[in-house]
């Protein structure tokens, strides 16, 4: 079930959101935490068949700023290391444009977490476009175990971003990264994902 309609029929309000960001969640036991990410729009630019890589070339290295996004896939209860996650990243170009029909897949990629439900990918900063923030979309499916999650990646100080905008709720919080300085000097960020468990 959608983590806000879970929500609204369970009565609880945004108040029960917890400094941490977990979400409390009811339960015929008591309440309980729930780190699961928030979903985001899938919007009409995903394409299947995206090529196994975790660098993405730059499009034409004009004013692009390298960046490396790095994180973890767990499972809801917070500390289930998810596996061979397989994840489909893709972002418009520095132009503003989805590549809906290239051999080439800009700015696309499929890659898969480690066994220590790691993953990394190297792309660059896209842009905004109509009225957007900056952002990275994700689609990932773990194991049968858990639900596909698709959602999107912010950046930090992006003044796109505006309450009740694109980020409506305080769990969405999450999703809007600090950018910092890596040990290779580029620019980084890091996204932690937490993947419901199917309910059926
Ligand atoms: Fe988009």
């Amino acid at each position: 079930m959608e983590r806000r309609t879970f929500i609204k029929m369970a009565g609880i309000s945004a108040a029960a959101i917890s400094s941490s960001g977990f979400t409390l969640i009811k339960t015929e036991e008591g309440f309980s935490t729930d780190c699961s990410t928030s979903t985001d729009m899938l919007g009409p630019f995903f394409r299947e068949g995206a090529p196994e890589r975790q660098i993405i070339p730059p499009f034409d290295g004009s004013d692009e700023v390298p960046l490396k996004v790095v994180g973890t896939i767990y499972g809801a209860d917070c500390k289930s290391i998810i596996s061979e996650a397989e994840i489909d990243i893709w972002h418009c170009d520095h132009q503003k444009v989805y590549d809906m029909d290239s051999a080439e897949f800009r700015c696309r990629a499929k890659l898969h977490s480690d066994e220590h439900g790691q993953y990394w990918f190297q792309t660059y900063v896209p842009p905004p476009y109509g009225g957007r923030p900056k952002h990275i979309h994700y689609l990932i499916h773990g194991d049968s175990r858990y639900d596909a999650l698709v959602t999107q990646l912010y950046f930090r100080g992006d003044k796109r971003i505006k309450p009740n905008n694109w980020i409506k709720y305080p769990w969405d919080e999450k999703r809007i990264l600090e950018v910092y300085t890596n040990e290779e000097g580029m620019a980084e960020v890091r996204l932690d994902l937490y993947l419901r468990k199917k309910t059926s």
